[in-house]
């Protein structure tokens, strides 16, 4: 099949990360072009762990949308808590009835960037909120690693599983459970093992390159984000559960962006820009993997579906038309590698 175009149901993007200040209106644009709404992630500088701080960072968002040029301008933030120690019920069902918090994200402590607020014993700390979680059907996303320097990188988003959702299921049979940025072959067996309680993100870098981009030809810090890219047999099998269709999976870029400085650094920061090709880089896996009819179930249908949400009535095309990612985004002082530069793509929104 060669079409020249294909239309989809808008997609949302369930993972993404869209910071504060310039940063925020040097990326809400590449998104909004994109996507019709996004899961906000929480973990700012000042992470937003009550409803009233989600309320504020919504409004900064609505904001920087007044100011992206150009006629798109629906776009619908979906906002999350951060989940500490010191959270409680109450303060999760208030963030039910705004109206505006559509899940909870368990940062484990220290696992990655601003998570020194994150949850040090979940199972201690955080019953009632666990159980109000499961009453209120409120998605619980996780970033599913354990942060123990005697667990290999590589090995942690399985030993988590192991240590903390396999229990964590046993207690809280019908949580809503959405593994982010899913890695390795164990997390997606996991995944295709559970009910329709369990569900995962996948990024277009987990999808696209194995740990080997990583060092290739030197160190290339723009390729490294957590959980950090794997094999190729893991990323084959990520590539198999995306493109098949299951409920299970959906489209989260996890898109996280840092300015140059910050990545080309003596102590580099985790998070690969994708949101710049977001679109084309999961057409160009759905279709090298022939199962472009799964696309829209993927990128549409399957976040949604999980999260109750109406599906989208907007729709999407996206064009065949090589084009060269850029090697460099600026904005103001800011400046972002966006993900793949320099390569040449296929498709273009
Ligand atoms: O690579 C990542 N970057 N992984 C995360 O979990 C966080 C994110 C960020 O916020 O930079
Ligand atoms: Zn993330």
């Amino acid at each position: 099949m060669n079409t020249s175009y294909i239309t989809i149901v808008k997609p949302d993007d369930m993972h993404l990360h869209l910071r504060h200040y310039d940063m925020l209106d040097f990326v809400l644009g590449d998104t909004v072009k994109q996507f019709a709404r996004a899961i906000v992630m929480p973990n700012l500088n000042i992470p937003i762990i009550n409803t009233k701080l989600a309320i504020n960072y919504r409004n900064s968002i609505l904001n920087a949308l007044k100011n992206i040029k150009g006629d798109i301008k629906y776009f619908e933030p979906l906002m999350t808590l951060y989940l500490t120690d010191l959270t409680t019920a109450d303060e999760i069902l208030r963030a039910k009835e705004s109206g505006i918090i559509f899940a909870v994200k368990l940062y484990p402590h220290s696992a990655t960037t601003n998570s020194s607020s994150g949850v040090i014993d979940l199972f201690k700390n955080c019953s009632k909120v666990l159980e109000m979680l499961q009453v209120i059907k409120m998605p619980l996303l996780i970033h599913a690693e354990v942060f123990d320097h005697r667990v290999d990188i590589f090995d942690r988003e399985s030993v988590y599983i192991d240590k903390i959702i396999i229990p964590l299921r046993k207690k809280f049979p019908e949580l809503k459970i959405v593994i982010e940025h899913l890695s390795t072959k164990e997390g997606v067996d996991y995944v295709y093992s559970s009910s329709s309680f369990t569900a995962a993100t996948i990024t277009p870098q987990h999808m696209l390159y194995n740990r080997n981009i990583i060092f290739s030809g030197g160190l290339r810090p723009h390729y490294y984000c957590l959980p950090i890219l794997k094999s190729e047999a893991h990323r084959e099998y990520l590539v198999k559960a995306a493109t098949s269709g299951d409920k299970r999976f959906f489209l989260g870029t996890d898109s996280a962006p840092h300015d140059i400085k910050a990545k080309e650094n003596n102590c580099c920061c985790a998070g690969c820009y994708s949101s710049y090709n977001a679109i084309s880089f999961y057409v160009k896996i759905f279709e090298e993997a022939g199962c472009i009819s799964n696309l829209e179930k993927f990128a549409s249908f399957n976040g949604a579906d999980f999260y109750d949400l109406p599906r989208n009535s907007q729709t999407l095309t996206i064009y065949r038309n090589e084009n060269v990612v850029p090697s460099e985004l600026r904005f103001k002082d800011l400046t972002i590698v966006p993900l793949a530069s320099g390569e040449t793509l296929q498709w273009h929104v």
